[in-house]
């Protein structure tokens, strides 16, 4: 009877831990199928907690060969912020990723970059604040702050991602853009 009773337990145990993984895949899954890029930011500070899990996702990052080439230089002042995106709310953050070379042709450290931002863009919506990917100011941050910004020798800014608190939900259905469809973008073989 105690055998049986054990047995009971570790099934049951199996069973809920295999539920708990499909629950988590479901989640990961939920995110990256329905993010956007947040229009309508609200001032209001990024908790330190959700800032540092942001990061964390940016460092676990894949990379070429692992040999995660990025800096993750982390704007919380203000006034430099705007300098690099002048409508930023009170409280957003800004986050340079930034490797070696010229950010135009090292391809490889951009595609780490790329990836590492997406990471945390998806990571900061998973923990229900707003992100947006950025490139439009990368030009400007390496002509002219890149000494300010302390970015270490030989780098360049290659991506930017700004996470904040959202304004409202609504920002999800009226910046929800558009996507090509199957049909247009796959092909099977
Ligand atoms: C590599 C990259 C660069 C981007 N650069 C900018 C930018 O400079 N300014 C901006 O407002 N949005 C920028 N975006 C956001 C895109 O415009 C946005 O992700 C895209 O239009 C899809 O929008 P949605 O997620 O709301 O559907 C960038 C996104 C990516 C992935």
């Amino acid at each position: 009877m105690k055998k049986v009773i054990v047995f009971c337990g570790i099934l049951a145990a199996v069973v809920l831990a295999a539920g708990g993984l499909e629950a988590q895949e479901n989640a990961a899954l939920g995110v990256m199928l329905n993010h956007y890029a947040a229009r309508n930011f609200a001032a209001g500070e990024v908790g330190r907690a959700d800032l540092e899990r942001v990061i964390q996702a940016g460092i676990r990052s894949p990379s070429a060969s692992n040999r995660q080439p990025w800096r993750f230089t982390v704007v919380r002042t203000q006034s430099l912020a705007r300098r690099i995106v002048p409508n930023i709310a009170e409280g957003n953050v800004l986050i340079v990723i930034s490797a070696q070379g010229d950010g135009r042709t090292n391809g490889r450290e951009i595609l780490d970059c790329g990836l590492a931002a997406e990471s945390m863009y998806l990571a900061a919506q998973a923990l229900g604040l707003g992100s947006r990917i950025y490139t439009g100011p990368i030009d400007a941050v390496n002509s002219q702050l890149k000494a300010e910004l302390g970015l270490p020798q030989g780098h360049s800014a290659v991506v930017l991602v700004r996470v904040g608190r959202l304004a409202s939900q609504a920002d999800a259905a009226s910046a929800a853009s558009p996507r090509r469809a199957a049909d247009e973008t796959v092909v099977y073989k």
